[in-house]
């Protein structure tokens, strides 16, 4: 098992647009494995190729559904529908925000190989794949969320941690129930 140190806020890679992987073969085989024994033991469900100083645009994933590897990974199309809930980030530790993500997104994307496939993740799913993508264009959930937790709020309850999805969407519904009264 061979990991790779993380990099953390403020390092310039985390703030970079990844250029694409263009070359096939032992070094992004190399690579993948890396990046999945470093997620594995930071326990985290997505590591993105910046995060380990690698400006390149590969990402693995594992939200306990199994490893997924994706090279050059695109998304598609995005649900209407939203979800609203935590995340953190391996080169942020210690903090959480709570960030609005598609309900679902369609993803293509290359393998190890090369070869192109596609696919829709769901929920948390979706929420790792969005994540994960932004890291690549050097997009960091804080620019993102919604809200930063406090201390207090990462060890406990939180509101959103009730609304497991559509959270964005029902506020828009208020708010133009609102306009038309
Ligand atoms: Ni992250």
């Amino acid at each position: 098992m061979a990991t790779r140190k993380i990099v953390k806020l403020g390092d310039d890679a985390l703030r970079k647009v990844c250029k694409p992987q263009e070359k096939f073969g032992i070094r992004l085989n190399l690579l993948l494995k890396d990046m999945a024994d470093t997620m594995y033991k930071a326990e985290g469900v997505g590591l993105a190729a910046p995060q380990v100083g690698i400006l390149r645009r590969v990402v693995v994933i594992d939200v306990g559904d199994g490893l997924v590897e994706l090279v050059n990974p695109e998304i598609t199309a995005v649900s209407e529908d939203t979800q609203c809930g935590r995340e953190g980030c391996l080169s942020l530790p210690g903090r959480q925000g709570v960030v609005t993500r598609p309900m679902a997104v369609k993803v293509r994307a290359q393998d190890r190989n090369g070869d192109w496939f596609e696919f829709e993740a769901e929920g948390f799913f979706a929420r790792a794949v969005c994540h994960e993508l932004d890291h690549l264009d050097g997009r960091l959930y804080i620019d993102v969320m919604d809200r930063e937790l406090t201390e207090e709020e990462i060890g406990g309850h939180i509101p959103e941690d009730d609304l497991p999805e559509n959270c964005a969407d029902e506020e828009e519904e208020e708010a133009g129930e609102d306009t038309e009264a």
